[in-house]
């Protein structure tokens, strides 16, 4: 493969917050995750200090919370105050203490520098419950909810600007579902009352790659929303588990932008889209595993609904597959920057993250080295680079039908100031290395090439406690030269910086 990169061939400003994470009440990602006011590794507010360090690295941006599904029936009231009483969370089937709610949310993310992201419930919430909320974290003190916040040990205001109305209330799944034509007059009524307490929040709702029911949203609510919601998982195994395997991952890989490019169409033929954005907020290669939760049949034992989802914490699971995927679809994000401006990976900690979180300390799973490398050594400035030629790998497509894609998957970007160009190149081939030719003798660079590679022995390896396969490695290629070449491993994710 040959790639040709002109630092003029500008496709767009990467929005910073395509790097975002999400946080929900489910399993062990809030209480034993982030959580965990009894370890000797968390600080004063029980919040686990390894995890801050590590998320801190990340530099992540945004943090949705707190649901996901749990939303549509969480009522935001009973997790804030002295008092906390246990609630049973009817959409996991869990007694949820309520220790962490609004302000410890808001503590966690100011430990870890991000933007809060709160999405409100559209379940069996109201449209005053929700601005109730937007008061609390955002009046100054008038009114009862500010003045609740400020006798709860806050003064000043949390300042949230991101807000969605409801989570994913287009499916039977969800608790108090919505139809497509009650869905805009609801989000309009919720919109109407969040911005009169505070116009100057951002606002997104529950929307999927759906004309009709985007349509009836958009139609009535355009003129409040600043972002629209969509969410997508590939791997279909939240009732089995059984993980696919990297081959099977790559096939998964044909049409990764296939739901963006519906939304934005819809956006474009509305003329939306200067001032509508999507908000990817949550995505995954692999769903998550809770057997028996989201079917009209629920578990009856423990056993049935409950314990099957330690098996989320099984490591060996997440794999360079994860790694390989996750940076296709970062690729197709930063491609498609103009209309896509946030973007939330699911979840942060535990279940699928790419932290794992145990009593002793943490794993950094080979997710987690992917944002590592696209947060920390990668432009920007997304580039239109020219690839031409190249190896191709086949494999079968999850309906067992060959696909052929590009071996090497490759992004170009630099950074306003156009110090260097960064490429990131991953390779979709589980066995054979492939070479690249890199071309951008117009920048006529004379600074030097460093490789960082993300890999591990196969594509199979993995992170576990006492057990580490996964990382990166740092070389020093020289001088880049016109016609430079570059051998790209198999199953790997690769950063090239060219320094200018
Ligand atoms: O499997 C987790 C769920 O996936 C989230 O709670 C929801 O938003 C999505 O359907």
């Amino acid at each position: 493969m040959k790639v040709t990169i002109d630092a003029e061939r500008r496709i767009g400003v990467r929005d910073r917050m395509l790097y975002g994470q999400f946080l929900e009440h489910f399993h062990r990602q809030v209480y034993g995750g982030v959580f965990d006011p009894g370890s000797p590794l968390s600080n004063g507010d029980g919040l686990r200090e390894d995890v801050i360090e590590a998320v801190r690295r990340l530099d992540v941006p945004i943090l949705r919370w707190p649901g996901g599904c749990f939303i549509s029936s969480y009522h935001w009231l009973d997790g804030v105050g002295a008092e906390r009483e246990p609630v049973f969370d009817k959409m996991w089937r869990v007694e949820d203490p309520n220790t962490f709610g609004t302000d410890e949310y808001v503590k966690f993310c100011r430990a870890i520098g991000c933007e809060p992201y709160i999405c409100t419930n559209a379940g069996t919430g109201t449209q005053e419950e929700m601005s109730d909320w937007v008061e609390y974290c955002n009046l100054d003190h008038e009114g009862r909810y500010a003045r609740m916040r400020i006798a709860n040990g806050s003064r000043e205001p949390f300042a949230v600007k991101y807000w969605s109305v409801g989570n994913e209330n287009w499916g039977a799944w969800e608790i108090g579902a919505k139809t497509r034509d009650e869905w805009g007059h609801f989000v309009r009524e919720a919109a109407k009352m969040i911005k009169h307490v505070d116009p100057t929040v951002e606002l997104s709702a529950a929307a999927l790659p759906d004309v009709d029911w985007n349509l009836g949203l958009l139609r009535q609510c355009s003129d409040y929303l600043d972002w629209i919601s969509i969410h997508q998982y590939w791997d279909a195994i939240h009732e089995t588990n059984n993980a696919s395997k990297f081959d099977q991952v790559v096939g998964m890989m044909t049409d990764l932008d296939g739901n963006i490019v519906k939304v934005r169409g819809l956006l474009d033929a509305l003329g939306l889209s200067d001032r509508i954005r999507i908000a990817f907020d949550e995505w995954n290669l692999r769903e998550w595993y809770h057997p028996k939760a989201v079917t009209i049949e629920q578990g009856v034992t423990k056993d049935e609904y409950l314990t099957p989802r330690d098996g989320n914490d099984d490591n060996s699971l997440y794999t360079m597959a994860d790694a390989v995927f996750s940076a296709g679809f970062l690729n197709v994000l930063n491609r498609n920057c103009r209309s896509v401006g946030m973007a939330c990976f699911s979840p942060l900690v535990n279940t699928r993250g790419c932290i794992f979180v145990h009593p002793k300390g943490i794993v950094l799973r080979p997710t987690y080295f992917v944002f590592d490398l696209y947060a920390n050594h990668l432009g920007d400035v997304v580039l239109d680079d020219w690839c031409a030629g190249g190896d191709t790998v086949t494999v079968a497509d999850p309906s067992g039908a060959d696909v052929t894609v590009p071996a090497l998957d490759v992004l170009s970007t630099t950074w306003e100031d156009g110090h260097a160009v960064a490429l990131a190149v991953s390779s979709r081939d589980r066995a054979r290395a492939h070479g690249m030719e890199i071309s951008l003798d117009e920048l006529a660079p004379h600074g030097k090439v460093t490789m960082l590679t993300l890999n591990g022995p196969s594509e199979e390896s993995y992170n576990d406690i006492g057990h580490t396969d996964v990382s990166i490695a740092t070389r020093d290629l020289g001088a880049y030269h016109p016609g430079m070449r570059v051998d790209v491993d198999p199953h790997s994710v690769n950063i090239i910086e060219i320094q200018r």
